[in-house]
C-alpha cells in the first residue's frame, strides 16, 4: 500500500475511535519515521485498549475469590535418599538435553540510575570487581554446563527498547564463550500508553508511547516469536524462566525437576520466607484451589499478618520469580491471553497542542500482563522453598532493600560459603 492511502486509512480509524492526536507531529516526521508511525497505528488494538481504559475505573476485589495457602516441599527437610531419588530424575532431563533456561531481560537499569539494559548493570563481587549481570548469569549456565557435560539453551527475552543493545553486548562478549548458537534472543511485545482521558500518548519523536507488556508478555512472545517452535526441534521438555534481576537465581536445578516430574505437576516455583509480612514481595497461594500468587499490593494486612500453628506466617512463602514450565504448560498457557494489570506512572508524552509535556506527577496509564497470572491454568504447582541467602539476591532499587549493596554482599557472601 502506498503511503498516501495508508495516511488516509488510518486518519479514518483515528477520527472513529477519537484518537487523532496520535497524528499530531505527523508532518514533522521523516518518511521512515512516518511509516514506522503509521504500522504502529495500525497495529493498534482498539478494541483492547478501550477496555484496558475502562478497567482503570474500577477496583479489583477478591471477595468471590477463595484464598488459601499453598502447600510447598522445604529443600532442608528432603531426606538424603529422597534427594538423591530427585536429583537422578532431573539430571536425566539436562543430560538427554531437554532442559532451556530463558532470562526476562525486557527491562531497563532506569530505576538503578543506569543507561542501557538492565542485564548491563554492573555489580560489585568482591576486590574491587565489577560484573555485569549477565556475565554472573552466564556464569551460572557455564558452571553447569561442565558439571553436565551438556549445552544448555538459553534463551533472552529483550524489549523493542533494549534488543539492539543487548544483542550488542552479547556480541562483543562473544557469547561468553557459550556458542552463539546456545543463546537465543527474543522480543517481548510492547502496548500503547493512554493518558486519564483514554487518550493514546505520543512520544518525543512523534511516535506512538508504547511500553514493554509485563513479564507476563513472556508467553504470548515465545508463541509469536517462534520460540517454542525452536524449543520443539531442540527436544526441549523443561523451561527454567527467571528475571534477570536476581544474581543468585540458581536455574539449573535438578532436583527441582525431579520433584516436579514426581508430583506429576507440569509447573514448578521456588519460595524463600518473606521476611516480614510487609515485604514487598508476592506470595504463592491458592485462588479458587489453582495456584496463584497475591501480589504485596493486593493482600490484605490481617492475611499478611496471619501465622500458623507453628508462628510461621501462613501465607509467607515469597514468589522470587523462579520457575520452571513443562513446554505442555507453556502451550496450554499461550491459548489464552493474560490479564492486564495497570499501574499510574509518569510519562513524558506531545500532547495535542504539539507541546512536550514533563510531568511531576503520575499522568499516564502503562498495562503489564504478570508472569504468575498463568498459573491458575494449571492444576497444581510443585512449590520448593529454598534459603534466601542461597538463591534470592535481586537488584531492584538504587539504594536501600534490593539494591546493588545488599545483592553484591549476598553474592559474595554465597561464592565465600560455597568453597
Ligand atoms: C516481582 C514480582 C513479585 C516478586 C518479585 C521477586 C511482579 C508484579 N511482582 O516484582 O511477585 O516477589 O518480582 O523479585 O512482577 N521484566 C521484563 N519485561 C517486563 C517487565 C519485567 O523482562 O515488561 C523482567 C525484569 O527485567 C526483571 C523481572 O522481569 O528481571 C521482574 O520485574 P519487575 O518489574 O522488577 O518486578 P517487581 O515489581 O520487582
Amino acid at each position: 500500500m502506498d503511503m498516501e492511502k495508508k495516511y488516509e486509512e488510518v486518519k479514518e480509524i483515528l477520527k472513529k475511535e477519537n484518537q487523532e492526536q496520535l497524528l499530531i507531529r505527523y508532518n514533522k516526521l521523516n518518511e521512515l519515521q512516518k511509516e514506522e508511525l503509521l504500522n504502529q497505528i495500525l497495529k493498534i488494538d482498539f478494541k483492547q485498549m478501550n477496555k484496558l481504559y475502562e478497567g482503570t475505573k474500577t477496583k479489583k476485589d477478591f471477595k468471590d475469590t477463595k484464598v488459601e495457602p499453598l502447600e510447598y516441599i522445604d529443600k532442608q527437610k528432603i531426606t538424603e535418599e529422597k534427594r538423591k531419588q530427585y536429583e537422578q530424575e532431573g539430571i536425566k532431563i539436562l543430560k538427554e538435553g531437554k532442559y532451556a533456561v530463558v532470562t526476562m531481560a525486557g527491562g531497563q537499569g532506569t530505576r538503578l540510575g543506569h543507561t542501557g539494559p538492565k542485564g548491563t548493570f554492573e555489580l560489585e563481587i568482591g576486590n574491587g570487581q565489577k560484573k555485569p549481570l549477565f556475565t554472573l548469569l552466564s556464569n551460572t549456565i557455564k558452571e553447569a554446563n561442565e558439571k553436565y557435560n551438556v549445552h544448555i539453551p538459553w534463551y533472552i527475552m529483550t524489549s523493542t527498547e533494549n534488543n539492539c543493545q543487548t544483542v550488542n553486548f552479547f556480541k562483543r562478549h562473544n557469547y561468553f564463550n557459550m556458542g552463539e548458537n546456545n543463546i537465543i534472543f527474543f522480543k517481548q511485545n510492547e502496548i500503547p500508553m493512554v493518558d486519564e482521558n483514554g487518550k493514546i500518548l505520543v512520544n518525543e519523536e512523534g511516535l506512538v508511547k508504547e511500553a514493554a507488556d509485563g513479564h507476563g508478555g513472556i508467553f504470548e512472545a515465545l508463541r509469536k516469536e517462534g520460540i517454542l517452535e525452536d524449543m520443539k526441534k531442540r527436544g526441549i521438555e523443561w523451561i527454567f524462566i527467571a528475571g534477570v534481576d536476581n544474581v543468585l537465581a540458581k536455574m539449573i536445578d535438578p532436583l527441582l525437576n525431579g520433584i516436579a516430574i514426581e508430583k506429576k505437576c507440569l509447573a514448578a516455583g521456588k519460595s524463600v520466607v518473606k521476611s516480614n509480612p510487609k515485604e514487598r514481595v508476592g506470595v504463592f497461594c491458592k485462588k479458587n484451589n489453582k495456584p496463584s500468587v497475591i501480589e504485596y499490593t493486593e493482600i490484605t494486612d490481617e492475611m499478611a499478618e496471619k501465622v500458623d500453628e507453628n508462628g510461621e506466617l501462613l501465607y509467607g512463602e515469597s514468589h522470587i520469580l523462579c520457575n520452571l514450565f513443562n513446554i505442555k504448560a507453556v502451550e496450554e498457557i499461550t491459548k489464552n491471553t493474560l490479564p492486564y494489570h495497570m499501574a499510574f506512572k509518569k510519562a513524558k508524552y506531545i500532547d495535542s497542542n504539539g507541546v512536550i509535556v514533563v510531568p511531576n506527577e503520575p499522568n499516564a496509564y502503562k498495562f503489564e500482563a504478570f508472569l504468575f497470572d498463568a498459573f491458575e491454568t494449571l492444576d497444581n504447582m510443585a512449590i520448593m522453598r529454598v534459603k534466601r541467602e542461597e538463591e534470592f539476591a535481586p537488584v531492584k532499587n538504587a539504594e536501600g532493600v534490593d539494591s546493588p549493596e545488599t545483592a553484591s554482599k549476598l553474592y559474595i557472601d554465597y561464592i565465600k560459603n560455597r568453597k
